[in-house]
């Protein structure tokens, strides 16, 4: 199936704007996560913080669940920002969410200097799969 391209400046767009709805008043560190589905669609989505610290979500899962509540399953990228001039690269467990859809989703995240750009197969090199 081809998929239609999302501009990574668009993506990276809308990782931004996301973010600015991150619930992060533990850690103050507001990270968007935008992702490119093959039919054209963004989804996007932020961090969300509880008091109960180890029930937060990062941006990226939370991306990937309501991408797929949205009936979505075919991703072919991720960008991700966090604050200004710090590198966001995804957690472990977001590497492990990420690639169980694959491992050839580009993904795009912030360094002091701009995007860095890879795969999740890069990120999560022999990830966990059920025999
Ligand atoms: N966080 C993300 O949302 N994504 C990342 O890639 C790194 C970390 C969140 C989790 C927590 O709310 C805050 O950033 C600080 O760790």
């Amino acid at each position: 199936m081809t998929s239609i391209p999302i501009d990574d400046s668009a993506l990276i767009a809308a990782a931004r704007a996301v973010r600015e709805h991150a619930y992060a008043p533990y850690s103050a560190y507001a990270v968007g996560a935008a992702l490119a589905c093959d039919d054209g669609t963004i989804v996007a989505a932020c961090n969300v913080e509880n008091a109960s610290y180890g029930l937060s979500m990062c941006a990226e899962r939370s991306a990937i669940f309501a991408a797929i509540a949205g009936g979505h399953r075919r991703f072919t990228a991720i960008a991700i920002v966090g604050p200004d001039r710090e590198t966001t690269s995804p957690c472990g467990a977001c590497r492990q969410v990420l690639a169980e859809y694959g491992a050839t989703t580009r993904v795009l995240y912030a360094i002091p200097d701009g995007f860095e750009e890879t795969t999740i197969g890069a990120l999560l090199p022999e990830g966990f799969v059920l025999p």
